[in-house]
């Protein structure tokens, strides 16, 4: 699979990593040359513009801030028509304990409107940055949440989300991202005002 990042920080930096290393083609879309020609050195990585990452990848995975999201989406939107477009995002306040977007909505939602012409799913937004280098706790998975519109684009997330070690669960439609962005905030809170650290993750229980 072609897949775009934009964004080569924590999330897109480490994830675009992993799926190289499964065998998809990733083209980094970063603001910085030293970067770029860093992630070109490996198998499966190559790196750009954001313009070009964009036009490159079959899937795009968006690793930016928030804050600048909205303006970089409207810009690149003409390369994302009709792409899979995964949205990781949470519209965190500046306590870090709090969103900063109304209930009535989510960073998922509001991708969706942007990109009206790409299938957004949001997925990887309840997953902290360091457990994505390792989802397994002495045997039990991780779970990788995920919600959309677009079954068969959820069908191609969730074998990226499969691909980087996660139990892929589908949550339902794109509002379901009000509740996966509401979790976020239950992990901040566990994980640094509870002091339980940023290895901590969510898992499922089914039977
Ligand atoms: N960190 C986590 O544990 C975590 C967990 C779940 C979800 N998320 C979500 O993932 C998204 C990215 O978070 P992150 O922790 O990966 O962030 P990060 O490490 O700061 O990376 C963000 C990347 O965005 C790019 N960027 C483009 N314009 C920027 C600007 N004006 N200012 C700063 N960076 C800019 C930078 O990449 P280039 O320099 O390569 O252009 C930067 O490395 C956020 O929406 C966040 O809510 C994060």
């Amino acid at each position: 699979m072609n897949i775009g990042i934009l964004g080569a920080g924590n999330m897109g930096g480490t994830l675009g990593r992993i799926w190289a290393q499964k065998g998809n083609e990733v083209f980094f879309g970063t603001r910085s040359p030293e970067k770029a020609l860093e992630l070109s050195k490996s198998v499966n990585m190559r790196a750009g513009s954001y313009d070009d990452a964009a036009k490159f990848g079959d899937v795009i995975f968006i690793g930016t801030p928030w804050s600048v999201t909205e303006p970089m989406l409207k810009a690149l939107g003409k390369h994302l028509a009709g792409k899979i477009v995964i949205d990781c995002a949470n519209a965190l306040g500046p306590d870090f304990l709090s969103l900063a977007i109304p209930p009535t909505t989510s960073a998922g939602e509001l991708v969706q409107s942007w990109l009206p012409e790409s299938k957004v799913v949001k997925a990887y937004n309840t997953i902290g940055a360091k457990v994505l280098l390792n989802p397994n706790y002495d045997g039990a998975i991780a779970t990788g949440f995920y919600c959309g519109n677009d079954a068969d684009a959820k069908k191609v997330v969730a074998e990226l989300i499969a691909q980087s070690g996660f139990e892929p669960v589908d949550c339902g439609d794109i509002k379901q991202a009000r509740y996966l962005e509401a979790m976020t905030l239950l992990f901040l809170n566990l994980a640094f005002k509870q002091g339980m650290g940023g290895q901590i993750a969510f898992k499922l229980l089914k039977r």
